[in-house]
């Protein structure tokens, strides 16, 4: 197995799961994270970027943060206070004020300064809605060749988390997702069908509070935070919380816990109940040239030791 690390910027909305995403990214040692920037979606722009501050503060990481787009390219923001609660970060406590400042240069110009001044591809693994992605894209279509892959979590084959058919990331931008999936650029998308399947119950949680770290303290606080609406809305889990975005980093270090197939993926962005939901070709019946290695299953006991093992190298 390699060592080498994968020269990756984190593009995410902390958000619970994203604030653990963060960790592994940190944790496993595995990636050099050259940068994170923040979207918004589970909260503001405003919290998500205080969030990914006091996570990365808590870890002890040294990483340029940077201010993401406040809203959607054509839509109003809907935010996940519903699942995050009202900090987007709820449960443990979190200084007011992060003792790491944001990076002055914002998001997709900085996005567009790493790719031009790197001297290899860079990953993207974004874990929020896909609008600083897309205007990127936009604003600088000669630097797609700069990237190596983007690994997302966000969509789903068969069902949806806030409309019938659209997962969260996804619906609160469906033109910056359209955007994204007609790049050309590589894609994984781990969507609902393997992030339902990456569910911490409480035995997990307990062996995280147990870890004798901060860390493991900080991060069972959020998982307990998160379960409560995992337990009163989704019981089909039956009681556990699906930890959706550390599934996009994991898979890139550990494709062998993973399971997915290569599919022709497009983004609806008119329909009239269907806005948002990512329509996966699984049948191959366009005959369409796949633009998405769409992920549904994980090996959930491995998963979990690979964030437990990383997070304990963490303070
Ligand atoms: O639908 C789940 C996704 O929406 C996750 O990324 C979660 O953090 C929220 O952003
Ligand atoms: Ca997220």
């Amino acid at each position: 197995m390699t060592t080498e690390k994968i020269p990756v910027i984190l593009d995410c909305d902390p958000g619970h799961d994203d604030a653990i995403m963060l960790m592994l990214a940190f944790g496993s040692g595995r990636f050099d994270v050259k940068a994170v920037t923040t979207s918004a979606g589970n909260q503001t722009q405003e919290k998500t970027l205080r969030n990914a501050l006091n996570i990365l503060s808590l870890i002890g990481a040294n990483v340029p943060v940077h201010r993401g787009c406040d809203k959607p390219m054509f839509r109003d923001l809907i935010i996940a206070d519903h699942v995050h609660g009202a900090t987007g970060l709820d449960g443990p406590e979190f200084p007011p004020e992060p003792a790491l400042n944001p990076h002055p240069v914002p998001a997709v110009q900085a996005i567009a300064d790493i790719l031009t001044n790197s001297p290899e591809k860079i990953t993207i693994v974004p874990t929020g809605p896909l609008t600083n992605i897309a205007v990127f894209l936009l604003a600088y279509p000669h630097l797609k060749s700069k990237i190596e892959r983007i690994s997302l979590m966000g969509g789903g084959i068969s069902r949806g988390n806030i409309t019938p058919a659209a997962e969260f990331n996804i619906f609160v931008d469906p033109e910056a997702a359209a955007v994204v999936f007609e790049s050309g650029i590589p894609i994984t998308m781990c969507g609902l069908d393997v992030t339902h399947k990456a569910l911490v119950f409480e035995e997990d949680i307990q062996r995280f509070r147990n870890m004798g770290n901060q860390t493991g303290k900080v991060t069972a606080a959020l998982m307990d935070f998160f379960s409560i609406y995992y337990r009163q809305e989704r019981p089909e889990l039956n009681g556990g919380a699906a930890l959706h975005d550390p599934c996009a980093l994991a898979c890139l270090i550990h494709p062998e816990i993973f399971h997915g197939k290569n599919c022709f993926v497009r983004i609806e962005t008119q329909g009239r109940y269907t806005t948002g939901s990512t329509d996966v070709d699984f049948f191959n019946a366009l005959k369409q040239p796949p633009n998405a290695h769409v992920i549904y299953d994980i090996d959930r006991e491995a998963f979990l030791k690979l964030l437990y093992n990383s997070l304990k190298t963490l303070p």
